[in-house]
């Protein structure tokens, strides 16, 4: 992705979550040289990667597939400094943008439609150990009630509604067509995007960046390269 599309796409997602009432933490709009300036106690944001992550999952074109995302609280397993069992994100995900299949061995999230227009999932029945799909008819709770899916089902949420993804639930995602974009959060257990993502179709989770312009907004995952935190 460009850069220029990240600083884009960033102020386009603050703008749509702000008209929908929901509002982020106030470092969401620090520059490279806030973060510099606030650094020495930021620490559990740096560690814990909390804030802005955009993904085109390595397709050129981020409309066709692609996700904006921003971390609101999240801890590390194992960790006794960050022992929080549970994190949180929302997202913006547009109409016919992709989230290409995938699942994770280890999170269990909980996928809400927040508001805005319909999510579209279609769910695979997955065999973790195998990091594989196997088929077959599966069980998912959707809105907290049971319900029974074949292998390539779609569910849509509209706002207010919401599914448990669990370790057998490889899951695709867009926002239905017409419908507009939609506001999406994620609630789960703690999230690490650098090894909990089995994408079956092999995209990409990071990816690489053109700098076609100077950062605005820097990515979680980039505050290790701009901001050099004093130990
Ligand atoms: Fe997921």
């Amino acid at each position: 992705m460009k850069r220029s599309e990240i600083n884009h796409y960033i102020e386009d997602a603050m703008e749509f979550w702000d008209g929908l009432g929901f509002k982020l933490p106030p470092y969401a709009r620090f520059s490279v040289a806030d973060w510099q300036a606030n650094a020495a106690d930021c620490r559990e944001i740096f560690d814990l990667q909390l804030g802005w992550d955009a993904t085109s999952f390595g397709d050129p074109d981020f409309l066709r597939s692609g996700l904006l995302l921003y971390t609101l609280r999240n801890g590390k397993a194992g960790s006794p400094e960050y022992p929080k069992p549970y994190a949180e994100k929302i997202m913006m995900v547009r109409e016919k943008q992709v989230t290409p299949r995938h699942f994770h061995w280890y999170k269990c999230e909980d996928i809400i439609n927040r508001g805005g227009g319909n999510l579209v999932i279609e769910l695979f029945r997955a065999d973790p150990a195998a990091n594989r799909i196997c088929g077959g008819r599966f069980a998912i709770s959707v809105n907290g009630m049971r319900r029974e899916l074949d292998s390539g089902d779609k569910l849509i949420l509209s706002p207010g509604e919401s599914c448990t993804m669990e370790h057998i639930h490889c899951h695709k995602f867009y926002g239905e067509h017409g419908s507009g974009s939609c506001m999406i959060g994620e609630v789960s257990m703690v999230n690490d995007d650098h090894t909990d993502n089995c994408f079956v179709d092999g995209a990409l989770r990071f990816i690489p960046v053109e700098e076609d312009e100077p950062v605005r907004y820097p990515l979680a995952c980039e505050y290790g390269r701009l901001i050099s935190v004093k130990k």
